[in-house]
């Protein structure tokens, strides 16, 4: 009874979100004309020290105001997947008294997962009441850097490897957040695809790579999602700081793209004084000279000075005023923003849904799962992880939420006591760690004894504030040794499967584990990534059949890291001072299918419990542009979702293009027998690429090979045309 209420409740919430695609009720929603006349006119009444108070932090986590003219603050939170533990004005004013356990929403991996927009668009909607809820204007978030290689620390935040998923997912989310009444910020403008020496490493990329690969999620967030704020990454870009970068900033972001809001900095990204002023930053936040205690910032008194020597014309500070007042007057700070909701049973719901569509299948060797409740009386339960909090790790995007279902309690719960779930930990994590044979030898002689063994490892974020190198491994700040799982779990799950074949793998974390050791002697496999507060109920209800996985993989899981591009093509980390991107567009899939190298599981493969069919492909040409049609059939017994992906291939260009290019994708649901006609509209980008030696994207006419499939690497059907 409890749980269908759950369900009313988790679709109810969905509904919600979604249909709620509006302003929240009593929003005035000017015109920017309307808008920019009052900030005008605000402007004008101002004194040089109060705009010059408004272009950097007035705390750790706000923006100047003026108090003379009733301008208040801009309050902002991170983070990506949460609103985070609250902060207070300053980084060590330590226990802060709020309620500021919320909701912990599965982190970015699992929404882009999911590949539904939709839900994109209900998480955002969670993120915003949350923030709204707890007087913040701007959350920190959606975190959309490419993911270049597995090593990355916080692949856990972001989204994919591929720009095109990125840009459909990065949408609905900013949406979400906004028609609340508070501020996106798409982060790290631009290319901060790993944390070592973030701080200072120097990005070197072709254009090609830039515009076909790493910009594209940004300019999705602009021109489609309305982004209202950008944070200018710690890294350089072809020599310059992101936040001092005429190119990044000035030409593409402010004038390419149209961006009428704040390019803030990443916390202490800024360096200098005329460069930050001239070449982008609007807001400076986080910076330490003596930080906001002392108001010491690059972007403060000396700004005054040159102004006053005539030096800065004044009207470059005015533009950036211009810009967060815009923002202000977005999130309705001169006027009434109705409060929003926390930690309610809604949003527990929508990021419960978010799990069950997020979590992949990866591997089902003789159908071992879905387990059958009748057909078990025991379960080893073996693995840290199953037992585990994660939401307070990982750095920055920490999240203290109200509860945390582990896959432990999820199991336990399903069971209802008809199963009996031993635990044993099965190994230690720590700084370091190794094989414990005391351990694994319990695990084993609990495995034994079972029906079924269940071993949840992985990754694994620093547990306690900050502790985010301690035992991290999906963490700010640091980037992983390899790809090689920690803490000897490989040599657990080696011997665990050896004393019972029935033995289930569940990774959770952000991203690719080498699993080459083990993965031919394990039936089934389960990516869970970290599934959020409701984790563990979804990851229990996919094991057990009343939920039927959806997930798709958001980026390729390779066999070794020497065979991932940034690893066989590309530099990483790079040297002492620059990082060359020569894998350029050869990204994830795009490298692994053009390259003939095997995968461990490819790009946007996941499985079901059921089947699905692909019948009476057609591809009708258009005017430069295509239309996929076709239907897909569940062929199964049980009802499920099937995520189309429509894959393009330039067969003849002057410059080396992909095996293969994402150009667009649809996520069915259907009953089982249940046949849908999907229609998929290929415009001219579909076909286009970058060629940066004209410097313009180009449509080279001839043909092209359309491909339909449930992931990179199981096509279904394919059509060739001819795009004049
Ligand atoms: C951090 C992160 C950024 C975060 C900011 C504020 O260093 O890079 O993602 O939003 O500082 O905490």
């Amino acid at each position: 009874m409890k749980h269908s209420i759950f369900k009313l409740v988790s679709s109810l919430a969905i509904l919600f979100a979604i249909t709620s695609n509006c302003k929240i009720m009593g929003q005035t929603s000017q015109t920017d004309a309307a808008i920019y006349k009052k900030i005008d006119e605000q402007i004008k009444q101002m004194t040089l020290e109060e705009k010059v108070g408004m272009i950097h932090a007035s705390s750790s986590f706000t923006s100047g105001g003026v108090k003379r003219l009733n301008i208040p603050e801009l309050t902002m939170s991170d983070g990506p997947h949460g609103v985070r533990i609250e902060q207070g004005r300053h980084w060590d004013a330590g226990n802060v008294h709020v309620n500021d356990s919320g909701t912990y929403l599965p982190t970015g991996v699992c929404l882009a997962s999911t590949w539904n927009p939709k839900l994109g668009y209900a998480y955002g909607s969670v993120l915003g009441s949350e923030a709204n809820a707890r007087g913040k204007d701007v959350i920190l978030g959606p975190g959309i850097n490419i993911i270049r290689t597995p090593l990355n620390g916080r692949n856990f935040e972001y989204q994919s490897e591929d720009p095109f998923l990125v840009s459909k997912m990065v949408v609905g989310y900013i949406r979400g957040v906004q028609d609340q009444g508070i501020a996106a910020c798409a982060k790290h403008y631009l290319a901060n695809n790993q944390e070592t020496k973030r701080g200072s490493i120097n990005v070197l990329m072709s254009e090609r790579a830039l515009r076909e690969i790493y910009l594209p999620g940004f300019k999705a967030a602009v021109t489609e999602g309305g982004v209202y704020a950008v944070m200018g990454a710690y890294n350089k870009f072809r020599g310059e700081w992101c936040t001092e970068n005429d190119y990044l900033v000035n030409k593409i972001l402010k004038k390419e793209l149209g961006f009428k809001g704040v390019l803030m900095s990443d916390w202490g990204a800024v360096h200098n004084t005329m460069e930050a002023l001239w070449y982008g930053t609007d807001l400076e936040m986080g910076t330490d000279l003596g930080g906001v205690k002392y108001n010491k910032f690059f972007l403060g008194d000396t700004v005054i000075t040159l102004v006053k020597k005539g030096i800065v014309d004044e009207r470059l500070i005015d533009e950036k005023v211009k810009r967060i007042l815009y923002v202000m007057y977005k999130t309705h700070k001169f006027d009434k923003r109705p409060v929003g909701s926390f930690s309610t049973k809604e949003h527990f719901a929508t990021a419960k849904k978010v799990a069950d569509e997020g979590i992949v299948l990866l591997k089902n060797n003789n159908n071992i799962l879905p387990l059958n409740k009748n057909g078990i009386k025991s379960i080893a339960l073996i693995g840290v992880n199953a037992a585990r909090l994660q939401s307070e790790g990982g750095g920055s995007s920490q999240v203290r939420t109200k509860y945390e279902i582990t896959p432990q309690e999820g199991l336990n719960r399903i069971s209802g006591g008809s199963i009996t779930i031993s635990y044993s930990p099965g190994y230690e994590i720590m700084r370091n760690g190794t094989a414990n044979k005391q351990l694994i030898d319990a695990a084993v002689e609990a495995a034994k004894k079972a029906d079924v063994a269940i071993v949840v490892g992985g990754w694994a974020h620093g547990y306690n504030n900050y502790a985010w190198r301690d035992n991290a491994y999906d963490a700010e700040g640091t980037d992983k040794p390899n790809m090689d799982m920690p803490f000897g779990q490989n040599e657990l799950i080696e011997a665990v499967v050896k004393a019972n074949p029935k033995t289930i793998v569940v990774l959770m974390g952000g991203g690719p584990i080498d699993v080459s050791g083990w993965v031919d002697n394990i039936p089934a496999i389960v990516q869970a990534w970290y599934p959020g507060s409701e984790g563990g109920n979804a990851l229990a209800e996919i094991l057990f059949g009343q939920i039927n996985p959806s997930g798709k993989l958001p980026m390729t899981f390779p066999k070794h890291l020497s065979e991932s591009p940034a690893h066989a093509l590309g530099q990483y980390p790079g040297d002492s001072v620059n990082v060359l991107y020569n894998d350029d567009i050869f990204v994830g899939y795009r490298y692994f299918d053009t390259y003939k190298v095997e995968p461990q599981f490819a790009f946007g493969h996941g499985l079901s419990y059921t089947k699905f069919s692909y019948s009476n492909m057609n591809v009708v040409p258009g005017n430069q542009s295509a239309t996929v049609t076709l239907t897909v059939t569940n062929t199964g017994k049980v009802a499920g979702a099937e995520v189309v992906q429509v894959y393009v291939k330039d067969d003849v260009s002057t410059l080396k293009r992909p095996e293969k290019e994402l150009k667009g994708f649809e996520k069915v649901f259907l009953k089982p027998g249940e046949s849908k006609k999907v229609t998929i509209a290929l415009g001219k980008d579909a076909f286009q690429y970058y060629n940066d030696i004209k410097g313009q994207w180009v449509l080279e006419p001839g043909k092209f090979t359309i491909m339909v499939g449930s992931s990179s690497r199981d096509i279904r059907a394919t059509k060739g045309i001819e795009i004049r």
